[in-house]
């Protein structure tokens, strides 16, 4: 018995509109586990996350802990640091940032401990070498940064890496 020709289209269409659905279906069960494995877990959210307390911190202080076995500095800013990295000019600086991009709150600064350089730990200083302000120093190799980790002189090539901070 031949075909109509509308039998033949009717039939060509239900194959490929099941063709379609169990492509669909397909997808969906491919989908899951790839959204799955972009959404975070709650224990890895909190992995990256860590609370410190610094309510005792005096101005002028510097508190190190360690986040993701690295040194991570928190320093109180007094007004004269503030005052002394205000000073500095943006434009001359190798890596230039201004104190706003460096610290959301001005009293507060917030890096990673490693210099740029090799990886040694800088010290906090009231006074670099051969200069009256303030800053980190990096005794290994003369790496100077200022008080908001912005590199003004030895091998580092670059400034202090930010720790992002918030609620
Ligand atoms: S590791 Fe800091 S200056 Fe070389």
């Amino acid at each position: 018995m031949a075909e109509t020709e509308k039998e033949i289209v009717t039939r060509r269409k239900f194959l490929t509109g099941a063709a379609a659905l169990i492509g669909a279906v397909g997808a969906a069960f491919a989908a899951w586990p790839f959204i799955r494995a972009m959404s975070p877990t709650k224990d890895i959210l909190a992995a990256g996350v860590q609370e410190v307390d610094i309510s005792g911190l005096q101005p002028g202080q510097l508190k190190t802990v360690i986040w993701r076995k690295q040194p991570v500095f928190i320093l109180k800013r007094t007004p004269r640091m503030i005052e002394e990295a205000s000073a500095v000019k943006t434009s001359e600086l190798d890596d230039p940032a201004a104190p706003e991009e460096r610290s959301k709150e001005p009293e507060l600064f917030v890096s990673l401990g490693i210099c740029t350089h090799l990886g040694c730990i800088p010290k906090f200083v009231e006074k670099l070498p051969e200069s009256d302000v303030s800053g980190f120093y990096c005794p290994c190799h003369g790496g100077k940064y200022d008080n908001l980790g912005r590199r003004l002189g030895g091998p580092p090539p670059e400034n202090l890496h930010l720790v992002r901070t918030g609620s």
